[in-house]
């Protein structure tokens, strides 16, 4: 029963439209229409990320539940973690639609939703009313905001009490100027109210919730070391690697001309290249989320080679099914077995240094 729902889900979903497609996907996971995973994880898949315990590194990407409608369906599914957002101080419609196209040829797709989501209020009453698992709460900035950087500081502010831990989006290519919070000196100022802001949770009493910054995979390579140098000055927690591009290389759909950011197979390479580069220009001491275009046990296990502690997916679940998250923890054990080593963990980054020596084009 589990099995065939898992498969049949994808094709089904592939008939309606992306966003109807999603809206039931949503919808039948707050039914618990879909059955919990009901194997346990193997004890070699647990890790540690930012002082958090998982027992697997699998989570569904950003994007996937904005507004926190299902993070615990999430985790049932068999997900080591849950993230939910981005979300925004208030809520905002984002772009006109259609804003989603499925490139099914190039195992891809292009959004450019513009952060569409219920604001932080919202968000927030369904996490205070859940309890249990790692869940990181991705924060964002309204598009028509006066202090950019302020809406990262109210998202912390707000969810501090409910997320494990938080990630600050600042390479969604989908909301004018965004990305330019990645410069450095721009980095400095918001790293900066984020660190003062969570210094006064802790000097209150609190515990210590990890800060990790999402990345996009188009920043130019030349720029990469002095990215890494101010996240690693501000003491960041994890670096999430990566949003999706802006690129369009070697893709057959037409819908590849459509404006937004592309993710899937085609964003693999970029992303992971990026990665391995990020483990380099941090020489390790932040861990890393490696994000983009998984969709096998395989590609995962890439990530964690190239340097990725935790791995995130979205578009391989759209094309593949969630019955994907449980074939990548096969996978992943099988590995750790192979390899003859104990923990998952031994394999992060044993391939850093390859990756990082491709070029960023595949
Ligand atoms: C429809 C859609 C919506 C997304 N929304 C967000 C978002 O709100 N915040 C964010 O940080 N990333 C968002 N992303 C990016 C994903 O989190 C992820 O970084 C990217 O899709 C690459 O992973 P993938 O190739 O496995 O999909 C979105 C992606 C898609 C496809």
């Amino acid at each position: 029963m589990l099995r065939s729902l898992f498969e049949l889900a994808p094709r089904c979903l592939a008939l309606l439209p992306p966003e109807e497609a999603h809206e039931l996907t949503l919808k039948s996971l707050e039914l618990g229409i879909f059955p919990a995973a009901s194997k346990p994880d193997h004890p070699s898949l647990a890790v540690g990320f930012a002082g958090l315990s998982l027992p697997n590194p699998v989570g569904i990407a950003a994007g996937f539940d904005k507004d926190a409608r299902v993070p615990g369906a999430v985790l049932s599914l068999g997900c080591g973690f849950a993230e939910i957002g981005t979300v925004t101080p208030l809520a905002q419609l984002g772009n006109p639609s259609p804003r989603i196209f499925r490139l099914p040829r190039d195992r891809a797709v292009i959004n450019r939703l513009g952060f569409n989501n219920g604001g932080h209020q919202a968000a927030l009453a369904r996490l205070q009313r859940r309890s249990g698992g790692v869940i990181g709460v991705n924060v964002g900035a309204n598009k028509e905001t006066k202090d950019r950087v302020g809406d990262y500081v109210q998202g912390l502010e707000a969810f501090y009490d409910v997320a494990s831990y938080f990630t600050v989006n600042i390479s969604s290519p989908n909301t004018p100027g965004l990305r330019d919070l990645q410069q450095p000196a721009a980095l400095d100022e918001l790293l900066g109210r984020l660190m003062e802001a969570r210094a006064k949770q802790l000097a209150a009493g609190q515990p210590k919730r990890p800060i990790v910054i999402k990345l996009s995979p188009d920043i130019a390579e030349e720029d990469l070391p002095a990215v890494a140098a101010k996240l690693l000055s501000h003491a960041v927690d994890g670096i999430a690697v990566s949003n999706t591009t802006l690129s369009r290389h070697n893709l057959r759909e037409p819908a590849a001309r459509e404006a937004g950011g592309l993710s899937g197979r085609p964003l693999f390479h970029r992303s992971t290249v990026m990665l391995a580069k990020a483990h380099q220009a941090t020489q390790g001491k932040i861990p890393l989320i490696g994000i983009g275009g998984i969709d096998s046990g395989e590609a995962a296990l890439a990530k964690i080679e190239a340097g990725a502690t935790l791995v995130q997916l979205y578009t391989g679940l759209i094309y593949e099914g969630p019955g994907l998250i449980q074939r990548i923890k096969d996978d992943l054990a099988a590995a750790v077995r192979r390899a003859g080593a104990l923990a998952i963990s031994d394999l992060v980054g044993t391939a850093a240094k390859s990756w990082a020596a491709k070029p960023i084009e595949a």
